[in-house]
């Protein structure tokens, strides 16, 4: 699969922006900042091979979601067939941005958690805001955007959201900021994550 990875890299290298998949210590690292008990509606943007979006179904909650918006289409084959025999995965073949309309389409309010992978350093200016305050729109009060980036710069422009926590990761090549941005709010009495998912509405659309 790194193979595949490689070779989309080679054909799109701004857009892919690694010759590598994250290493299994980012991986888990990234997964650590996830409460997988309370979480039901989780959205990878940039998954590419998969390396993040296994572990995430590995420790996800039988009755919980992912959403993997992937911009290239063969990786995004790829992983709808990695992911076929797990209804909890849905592929989208889309640009991360489109996530407001994706889950107006599948009638689900809101995501607890939306983790990223995609180039945002190389994004011009105007897409990098409409894309954070769509990813703020989709979270649920108390939700977390996760990102795992080469330069911390997005901190500047993500000021929708209440809280950033942020650290240095080198068991990865090249070395990561991990980022932690928290929605603020309350709902239900509660501060945590929530669900947001109209009963019996999902469908799969892998493509
Ligand atoms: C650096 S790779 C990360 C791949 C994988 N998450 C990992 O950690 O190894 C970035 C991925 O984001 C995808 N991508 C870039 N811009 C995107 C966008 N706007 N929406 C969805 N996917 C995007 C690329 O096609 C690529 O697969």
């Amino acid at each position: 699969m790194s193979v595949l990875f490689f070779k989309r890299f080679l054909q799109r290298p701004l857009q892919i922006a690694s010759i590598t998949p994250s290493s299994r210590a980012l991986v888990k690292r990234v997964a650590s900042k996830i409460d997988f008990d309370r979480a039901r509606v989780i959205a990878e943007y940039g998954p590419g091979e998969g390396v993040h979006s296994r572990e995430l179904t590995r420790r996800m909650r039988p009755d919980a979601q992912l959403l993997l918006f992937e911009l290239d289409g063969a990786l995004s084959r790829d992983l709808a067939r990695q992911f076929s025999h797990d209804r909890r995965v849905h592929v989208i073949n889309a640009n991360a941005a489109a996530i407001s309309d994706e889950l107006r389409r599948r009638r689900i309010a809101q995501c607890d958690y939306i983790i990223s992978g995609i180039p945002f350093s190389i994004l011009e200016r105007g897409k990098k805001r409409h894309l954070l305050r769509q990813t703020h729109d989709a979270l649920a009060p108390g939700g977390a955007f996760i990102i795992y980036q080469v330069t911390n710069e997005l901190r500047q422009h993500a000021t929708d959201f209440a809280t950033a926590e942020s650290e240095y990761f080198l068991q990865n090549i090249p070395p990561m900021f991990v980022t932690v941005f928290g929605k603020d709010g309350m709902r239900n009495g509660s501060n945590g994550v929530h669900a947001h998912v109209h009963a019996g509405a999902v469908s799969s659309n892998a493509r």
